[in-house]
């Protein structure tokens, strides 16, 4: 497994394998990696003959009050992770000064209304960030399919409709959200939480799964679905920042299920904002 911090040593890589006919995958990670990272590497391994993971933590996607300095990082303990996996060919680690040499990006990517809703309501610069680090990644590393969690479903519908929207040369893969036997989504996140914040935070996914429930008996009125998830929570004395039910797609608000759907929530839990969501496919 390699090690490479600037863009040339990349690019290196890259037309290494290009020449061998060498097919790339790019797992875009933050670091303080978790099982659930490891999944979307092992996915990645199943599916390309290369596999590269980034670890950058982009101020960009950061609001000024939120956590960007406090943000987990140990590197030496992710590569140790990635080593240990095995089937990481190369970890690019650049600095902020590389990713932004003029301190911000000039040029940015957003993908319209679809930003704003969910997350974006309460981190109305996020996907901006987001977009605007996934397409410098992609055009840096330039794979052939791209890897990110459902966990994040947003951040995927947002990437998926970008690479669509402006012809990326990349096939995006969504890998299902890894759990704590309590249910709980992984996430770097959770690191912030105290075991009774934990207890309480499994209360996010038992709410959407009480309401996946409602819906496999037939239930197909999102706000019948979103009160079930808002009683769960109020039970563990968890109030939301959104519990809302969007189109898989497009993200924009279903009141009657008729295609896939994500019912999709985010919660302050202690000191940490955590986010989760589930699929709802009337058609399985
Ligand atoms: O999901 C993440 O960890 C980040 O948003 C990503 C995709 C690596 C971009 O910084």
């Amino acid at each position: 497994m390699e090690i490479v911090v600037t863009l040339d040593q990349m690019r290196s890589w890259h037309d290494t394998w290009r020449r061998l006919g060498k097919t790339v995958a790019l797992v875009p990670t933050m670091g303080a990696l978790h099982a659930g990272h490891l999944a979307l590497v092992t996915e990645a391994a199943k599916i390309v003959d290369k596999v590269v993971v980034s670890i950058f933590v982009n101020p960009l996607q950061f609001g000024p009050s939120e956590d960007f300095s406090r943000y987990p990082r140990d590197l030496a303990v992710d590569l140790e992770k990635l080593a240990q996996l095995g089937k990481t060919d190369v970890v690019f680690n650049p600095t902020v000064e590389i990713m932004y040499p003029s301190g911000a990006s000039l040029t940015t990517v957003t993908v319209g209304e679809m930003s704003q809703v969910l997350c974006g309501q309460s981190r109305p610069t996020h996907f901006a960030g987001v977009t605007t680090v996934v397409t410098k990644l992609l055009h840096i590393v330039q794979p052939d399919v791209a890897v990110f969690g459902q966990k994040d479903a947003q951040q995927l519908a947002i990437i998926r409709q970008m690479v669509h929207d402006l012809n990326f040369p990349v096939k995006i893969v969504g890998v299902a959200t890894v759990r704590e036997s309590s249910g709980l989504a992984l996430s770097s996140r959770n690191q912030y939480l105290s075991p009774a914040e934990k207890n309480q935070a499994s209360y996010l996914y038992r709410g959407l799964t009480a309401a996946e429930e409602l819906f496999r008996n037939g239930e197909r009125r999102s706000r019948v679905l979103v009160a079930q998830v808002n009683n769960i929570l109020a039970s563990a004395e968890l109030s939301a920042e959104y519990i809302e039910c969007v189109d898989f797609e497009s993200l924009c608000q279903v009141d009657i299920i008729e295609r896939p759907a994500t019912l999709a929530l985010a919660a302050y839990v202690g000191p940490a904002r955590l986010i989760d969501n589930i699929t709802l496919d009337p058609g399985h």
